[in-house]
């Protein structure tokens, strides 16, 4: 076996939106990965309003998809917009439904937040939201490097691709950071079975 077993890692946007800045964003984490990290992406689109009467009468299949994913990825990465200062309610709609027990898939999860905006804020207030949420969910949220996109706009062509160079190279710092502490965090895991 290798040494340092390739990672899987879960993407989110929290933007249902074609010509999002934080799918685009999301798109080149994924091309800016390190080597060894292979990305699979949720689709959020189909997940619908939380209800626990639907909930009661069997998980809908767009939630149990994502339920899935997010138990079988190594970590995640959610790439979020600020709407009103906080995660946009698809982005918390879609958490609520898979957080519910039994086996909730966030638990022990490492996590890493980006985000863009069209202003200065970058979505600085919702990913320290989003930081929240994730206490409750108990995942390993990574501390930095944070990545707040401000004025993205300018930073991405007409294609949506991510063109700005010190974007991106803090887009890699920041995979790079959530590679190393997932790994970290699975090595001490083993340590601990071990044990
Ligand atoms: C309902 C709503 C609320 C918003 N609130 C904020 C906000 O609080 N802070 C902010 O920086 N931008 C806010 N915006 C602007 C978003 O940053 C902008 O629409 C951004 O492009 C959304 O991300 P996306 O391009 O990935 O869809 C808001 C947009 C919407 C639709």
């Amino acid at each position: 076996m290798s040494p340092t077993p390739d990672l899987t890692l879960l993407g989110i946007s929290g933007s249902l939106r074609r010509g999002s800045f934080n799918t685009a964003l999301l798109r080149a984490a994924i091309e800016l990965a390190p080597e060894g990290v292979t990305f699979t992406t949720a689709d959020l689109s189909a997940i619908p309003p939380y209800d626990e009467d639907v909930r009661a009468a069997g998980v809908p299949p767009p939630v149990a998809t994502l339920r899935e994913a997010i138990a079988r990825a190594d970590a995640l990465l959610v790439v979020t917009p600020e709407y009103n200062y906080s995660v946009p309610g698809v982005l918390k709609n879609a958490i609520d439904w898979a957080s519910r027990p039994p086996d909730q898939p966030f638990a022990g999860k490492p996590l890493a937040i980006m985000g863009a905006s069209g202003g200065m804020g970058g979505t600085m207030r919702a990913q320290y939201h989003l930081r929240q949420i994730a206490v409750f969910l108990d995942m390993h949220v990574l501390n930095k490097p944070e990545v707040f996109v401000r004025g993205a706009a300018q930073l991405f062509d007409a294609e949506g691709r991510l063109t700005d160079e010190a974007t991106r190279k803090a887009v890699r710092q920041e995979l790079e950071a959530l590679v190393t502490w997932t790994r970290r965090l699975r090595a001490h895991a083993h340590a601990t079975h071990a044990t």
